[in-house]
Order: C-alpha cells, then structure tokens, then sequence
C-alpha cells in the first residue's frame, strides 16, 4: 500500500486528544482501499484499529505496535425514493452532520434530534448514537462493510445488528468494518418532540420545519455540552444506568427527586448525570486538568494536557463515588482503547 505511514501521533486523531503513536498508520477512501490495509495487517501479522472521528475513544499513552486505519469514505444518495418515505445512504466515513444537511436539503427528516454529534456515519451505527429523543437505529436500513476475516462483503439489514443502548454487532465483534449505511428517512416532516426542553422550545408555534429543528438542537446542545473543537472530550463519558423497578423504587425511598425513564418491562433507565450532581453532589468536580463538565455532570473535559491515565483515574474516581452512594455499577460509553 502506498499511502501507509510509520510511527503517527495519534493525539491529533481524537477528540480527548489523549493517546501514543500507532506503527503504522493510513487513511482509506474506498471499500479497496480498506480490503488492501487490512491484508497489509494480516501478511506482517499486525493488530488493525479502525477509527472515524475519534469522538468516543479514550486512547491510551501507549504506543500502538500496529496499524490504524481512519475511514474517509464518502458519498451521499438517495438510493430509494417510496411514496412516504425514501433511503438516503452515506459513506461510512462521512460526518453525521453533512448527512443531516443531505437529508435537509432534499426536504427529508428523521434523524435531525441528532444534529451536532461529532461522529461519523458508520459509528452512528456501531455505537447506535443517541440524543433528543432519536436513536439511530431507528433509522437505519442497511449497514454494509468488510468481514476483515475474509476481505468478504457483509450486508446487515436493521434486525441483525443487534442494536441495543448504544450498542450494535459492530461494537462487539470488530472484525465487522462498516463502509456505508443506509438510512429510512420520512419524506413528511413529522417532529420528534420526545424530549420536553425541544417541545418547550417549540410551544405555541404553528409552522417550522427541519431546519428549525437543526438550529433548536444547536442551540439547546450549546447550553448544555462543551464544544469538542474547543476542549477535549468525548461527550456523554458514561452510559446511563437501567435498573430493576424493584431498585429503582428503592433509590426513590431515599432520593425522591430521582427521575426515570421506561426501559422495557421491569427496567428503568436513570439520569447518572443527575446522580452524579444531585446525589453524588459532584458538580464541577476537577483533579488537575481533568474535571466534570459543569453544566451536565455525565461529561468528563480535558481542561488542557491531561493524560490517558489522568483521565482514566478520574473516571474510576467517579465510578466509586457512583457506586458508594447508589450501589450500582455503572459502565462508560467512552470506549478504552489499547
Ligand atoms: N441532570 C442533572 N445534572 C447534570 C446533568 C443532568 O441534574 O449535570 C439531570 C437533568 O436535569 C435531567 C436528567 O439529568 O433531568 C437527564 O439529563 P439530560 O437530559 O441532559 O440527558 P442525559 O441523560 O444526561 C442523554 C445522552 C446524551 C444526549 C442527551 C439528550 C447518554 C449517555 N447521554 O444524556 O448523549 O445528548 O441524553 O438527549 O445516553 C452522548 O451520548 O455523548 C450524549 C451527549
């Protein structure tokens, strides 16, 4: 392959901006491209990493003694265009947020309550993103990549990629490298007012389309999340707790202000953003340059420089501090790498 190159910083490469240098390391733009770097692995027998934006990693200090591989393939089209709804497909490697203008400019909606996600479209589909009421997974028609077993084709339609709370096929088995997905997206704007700050947002008002949406979303998310171009971080770095009804009711004893949210039958999904405020009172918490957004406690910042292991045992410090209050173990989005 030519375009491979040795020994890359990869701080540049993600969002929390932590991370060592990878051996070796190379962007691809097509299905090609990918099936080359991947044999280039496996003929000098070295681990790959497949990165987009690096928008939910945590990357540790180390070096990587083998080769990433950023996804760049691009491409948007409507492929399918139905009486009431059309599929819009995107290369894995485009931002999520030009498939959204994609989809606003042809007159589409869906998936707008995801606007200003820093990710790519093929995480949307690993990590099944979610915001506002909107999953991705709601959406999604059709994912296709590389099996990096056998360099072969894959085609997953929705209900065989497993998706759950941010989870999907494509996060547990890594061998499945995705290079396009394919959207379902309404041809009537119908709005997602799921979430009561968007429908506050919009009370009283008669006639708005999907670009008020867009620019409602920006305009809650600027109130509420750091600007990853600005400081380090990768959003949300913990996934919200689901518990029984049976524990739940318990907290509740004790924390009566504890909010819910339905997670199937027996299951409740709790706010560990207003745990980690409320009851944890850690609010803006901060152990050198690594702290607690302070206006939503669920985000961990990079304040400037801090390391993987900064980061990382700041994390543990709030997963204990979780775990003494409420007793529940919680899990990170964020996922650790190396
Ligand atoms: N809350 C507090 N203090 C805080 C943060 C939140 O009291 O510091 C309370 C809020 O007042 C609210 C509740 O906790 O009652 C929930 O907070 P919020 O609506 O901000 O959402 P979240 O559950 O913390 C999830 C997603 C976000 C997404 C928002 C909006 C996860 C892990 N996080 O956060 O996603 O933007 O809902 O839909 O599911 C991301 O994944 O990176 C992300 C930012």
């Amino acid at each position: 392959m030519q375009n491979i190159r040795k020994n890359v910083n990869l701080s540049s490469l993600n969002t929390f901006k932590t991370g060592g240098n990878a051996r070796f390391f190379c962007e691809v733009e097509s299905e090609n491209e990918l099936i080359e770097a991947l044999k280039f692995a496996k003929e000098n027998k070295l681990e790959f990493f497949i990165i987009g934006n690096g928008s939910n990693l945590l990357l540790s200090d180390n070096d990587f003694p083998g080769i990433v591989i950023k996804i760049i393939i691009k491409g948007k089209k409507i492929e399918i265009k139905d009486a009431d709804y059309s599929v819009v497909s995107a290369g894995a490697g485009e931002s999520f947020d030009d498939l959204i203008i994609f989809m606003a400019d042809n007159s589409l909606s869906g998936i707008e309550n995801l606007w200003n996600i820093p990710g790519t479209v093929g995480a949307s589909a690993v990590q099944n993103i979610g915001a506002y009421g909107a999953e991705t997974k709601d959406f999604i028609f059709l994912v296709e990549g590389i099996d990096a077993n056998n360099f072969e084709k894959f085609s997953f339609k929705n209900n065989e990629c497993r998706f759950g709370y941010r989870e999907s096929i494509f996060k547990k088995n890594k061998n499945l490298i995705i290079t396009k997905v394919s959207f379902k997206l309404n041809n009537v704007f119908l709005p997602n007012f799921s979430y009561p700050s968007l429908k506050e947002y919009f009370s009283g008002r008669k006639n708005f389309d999907v670009r008020e949406i867009i620019e409602a979303i920006g305009k809650i998310r600027r109130e509420k999340l750091p600007d990853w171009k600005v400081l380090g971080t990768a959003g949300s770095f913990f996934k919200n707790p689901i518990i029984t009804e049976e524990e739940y009711s318990k907290l509740l004893e004790k924390f009566p202000d504890l909010p819910r949210y339905d997670a199937g039958k027996d299951f409740v999904k709790i706010p560990l953003g207003f745990v980690i405020d409320k009851i944890c009172l850690l609010k803006g918490f901060r152990v050198g340059q690594v702290g607690l957004f302070e206006k939503q406690s669920l985000v961990i910042v990079n304040y400037g420089g801090a390391d993987f292991s900064e980061i990382d045992n700041f994390a543990k410090i709030i997963e204990e501090k979780v775990f003494e209050k409420i007793k529940v173990r919680i899990e990170r989005e964020v996922e650790n790498i190396f």
